[in-house]
């Protein structure tokens, strides 16, 4: 596989895992506002997936399949979600899992990369400097932003 397949495969896969950990917690969380814009979070993963794969196919190259992996960069975060309960051990839980997927998006945006790709990869990227701006504001937690 070409190294720009193989590097949009891995975001891929991060959004993958990152929809499956919202899955793991969005059901605890009982404040329906907080559930709401987590909801839309996830729906940015989604979206972050389809895009991806979209420039994948247009490469020439099949996306990988959708299914979390056990051995990736989130597992660490997927056996703590096991043990989270409530509104605020579901932040809690989703906040580690963003930080490294913010870290890695952020690591992205200097890969080599055709510009309608990087423009991409810097979109998704700012959308998980949200995902974890607004899940820290939540938890009033205050910590040196990531970027
Ligand atoms: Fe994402
Ligand atoms: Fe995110």
């Amino acid at each position: 596989m070409k190294e720009i397949a193989k590097n949009l495969s891995l975001l891929i896969q991060l959004d993958v895992d990152a929809v499956y950990s919202y899955d793991q917690v969005i059901k605890e969380v009982d404040d329906p506002v907080i559930r709401d814009q987590l909801n839309m979070y996830r729906r940015d993963h989604m979206r972050h997936i389809d895009e991806l794969s979209r420039i994948m196919a247009s490469l020439g190259e099949t996306p990988i399949k959708r299914m979390p992996d056990f051995k990736g960069f989130l597992t660490p975060g997927f056996m703590t979600l096991l043990n989270l309960t409530g509104t605020e051990g579901a932040l809690r839980g989703l906040e580690s899992n963003e930080k490294v997927a913010s870290k890695i998006y952020h690591d992205a945006r200097s890969w080599y990369m055709p510009p309608e790709i990087k423009d991409l990869i810097e979109k998704h990227s700012n959308d998980e400097y949200e995902h974890v701006r607004y899940i820290q504001e939540r938890l009033g937690v205050i910590s040196t932003p990531i970027r």
